[in-house]
């Protein structure tokens, strides 16, 4: 694996010499966010050796390097899911190279269905804790020391520092911030009334099929991390409306342009 990372790293080194300070995901609705930075060069990821390649609809896949006002990031337009078929360690890889690209921070966003009945849908929730108990974690398999330790601590994934940081860009932005845990399935179907019961149950705010198991990639790699899920949906049973894509997309697409605008002034003061 190690030596999969290593080759995708300098397939990428070959085509751009650029040190990112922030690595940026984009989640479902901020696809387009990238398109409107100072973008410095794009690499497809058909185009890096080894790299697993993303097949939903609408998900784009490329790394945009460029500048948030004057803050060097590299963003991915388009992320790799579990549910896609591929090994938890190739999910995270793309995580993994903007690392080793020498990413310091990473700001994590995605759709969510919200399990937390105070949220409603369009709402943004700050991710301050996770449960991946319910998924196969990406370290698993033989250690790679370069990254990280044996057994990383998980007792502050997403830092409270960065925390502090989204919940002051949030009140300037005039924008009203849940918090919660945010809770990973593998997907692809949406839960069961039932599953998302359990996930009330077990403390989780937000539910999705992607997020955690980067932010455990990352912090494995002592990467800074904060997230932000887009609350699309209601989560199953919460709600009389049946769960499908179009939904999600739709609320994503409706608050899109303040989602855009937050992370920008997070980007920024990170
Ligand atoms: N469940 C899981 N993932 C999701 C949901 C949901 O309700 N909404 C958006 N992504």
């Amino acid at each position: 694996m190690y030596q999969k990372l290593t080759t995708c790293l300098a397939s990428v080194k070959e085509k751009i010499d650029f040190k990112p300070e922030v690595a940026l995901i984009l989640g479902s609705g901020l696809g387009d966010y990238a398109d409107g930075i100072q973008i410095e060069q794009t690499i497809e990821y058909t185009d890096i050796e080894g790299f697993p390649v993303s097949t939903v609809k609408g998900h784009k896949g490329r790394f945009v390097f460029g500048y948030v006002d004057q803050t060097p990031v590299v963003i991915m337009q388009g992320r790799v899911h579990y549910y896609e078929g591929y090994p938890m360690s190739d999910v995270v890889l793309p995580t993994r190279l903007m690392g080793m690209l020498g990413a310091k921070k990473l700001f994590l966003t995605n759709a969510a269905g919200g399990a937390n009945t105070s949220f409603h849908p369009g709402d943004f929730m700050m991710i301050t804790d996770h449960i991946t108990a319910l998924i196969p974690s990406p370290l698993i398999g033989p250690n790679m020391e370069e990254l990280g330790p044996r057994f990383p601590d998980m007792s502050e994934v997403y830092s409270k520092r960065l925390q502090e940081v989204i919940r002051n860009c949030a009140k300037e932005c005039g924008i009203q911030m849940q918090e919660g845990v945010y809770l990973q399935f593998t997907g692809p179907a949406y839960e069961t009334p039932a599953e998302i019961r359990m996930a009330q149950t077990l403390g989780g705010d937000a539910v999705g099929m992607s997020t955690a198991c980067e932010a455990v990639a990352a912090r494995h790699m002592g990467l800074e991390v904060c997230g932000i899920s887009c609350i699309t949906n209601m989560a199953a049973g919460l709600s009389d409306a049946k769960l499908d894509h179009k939904e999600v997309q739709e609320t994503a697409d409706r608050v899109a342009k303040s989602f855009k605008e937050l992370v920008t002034k997070i980007v920024t003061n990170m």
